[in-house]
């Protein structure tokens, strides 16, 4: 017994000795090969006497345990620096360009308005993609049989759900929640079912903006807007707004900027319409508002 603790520590010391993988596997042959010295002590187990081979067979059994560990802690730290030596890797050799991804347009326009209306005061809300026919439309004041709903028809679920086809949903679900004073926008994604075009697809993106208080004016929507536009296209932009017509706004307009020796309509926006804010459980004489919906593709 007491040689065998002699013996573990020559092993000990003569396996921190061993500097490569080639050394390491004559190590291992020579304590654990088939006759290494290590299996020849198994082997020498029957010549004990009966009384003397469970102690022994035990104590030899821990010591190749011990010897089998050793080894693969040493295999693996020589396995790392053998990789680093290896003749293989050519430091002179031109590295692999990584390759640098960017944002989407589309969501690098999306980011710049929001922050530009971050810095007026509007907090960025979400909202649903998968809708009711309520937020879509009754809550805006486009009851069933009214014409408007043409305009802004789109995808339904067998459930009776709906893509939402505008993002002016967010007014009345935000409304709901919380009391005025309202300051917000709500980026997102919209549906219709319409042809591909220039100007036309089955899925963009608005940005929907709603800003509501005691007294909140068309010449605030005017400012507003206005500061927002030149921020994003520069001092010298001229801006057009031109009368139109939407369900949940009145007086509504569509607003142009020039581009070139033309105009582009860029967002529709109006006074909040009382129905609407009655829908939300708002009491009309009491509060007034207005929203916007900007297109961020025309953008
Ligand atoms: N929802 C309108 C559309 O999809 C855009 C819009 C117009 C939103 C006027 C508004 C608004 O909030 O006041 O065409």
């Amino acid at each position: 017994m007491t040689d065998l603790k002699a013996f573990q520590e020559e092993i000990a010391s003569r396996l921190a000795d061993t500097q490569d993988l080639e050394a390491l596997e004559a190590f291992r042959i020579a304590y654990l090969g088939r006759k290494g010295k290590v299996t020849q002590l198994f082997r020498e187990l029957g010549t004990l006497p009966q009384s003397e081979r469970p102690g022994f067979g035990q104590a030899l059994n821990q010591l190749k345990a011990f010897v089998e560990s050793q080894i693969e802690a040493k295999q693996a730290s020589l396995g790392k620096t053998s990789e680093r030596s290896d003749s293989s890797f050519d430091p002179t050799l031109p590295g692999v360009r990584p390759r640098i991804g960017r944002l989407h347009p589309i969501t690098q326009t999306i980011r710049e308005i929001c922050d530009i209306f971050t810095r007026l005061g509007f907090e960025t809300v979400d909202g649903r993609e998968i809708e009711t026919e309520f937020y879509n439309f009754t809550a805006l004041n486009i009851p069933l049989d009214h014409p408007s709903r043409d305009a802004f028809d789109t995808f339904y679920t067998e459930s009776g759900h709906l893509l939402r086809s505008q993002t002016s949903t967010v007014q009345v679900r935000v409304m709901e929640k919380r009391k005025p004073p309202i300051r917000i926008i709500a980026p997102g994604r919209v549906y219709r079912p319409d042809a591909v075009d220039a100007s036309h697809s089955f899925m963009f993106h608005q940005i929907e903006g709603l800003m509501v208080d005691a007294r909140t004016t068309f010449s605030d929507l005017k400012w507003v807007l206005h500061i927002f536009l030149r921020k994003l296209f520069g001092k010298d932009l001229s801006m057009r707004f031109r009368p139109h017509f939407f369900p949940f706004t009145e007086p509504s307009v569509e607003i142009d900027v020039k581009w070139g020796n033309k105009w582009l309509e860029v967002l529709g926006a109006g006074q909040v319409n009382p129905n609407v804010f009655k829908q939300a459980g708002y009491r009309p004489k009491k509060v007034q508002g207005f929203a916007f919906g900007i297109g961020v593709e025309r953008i």
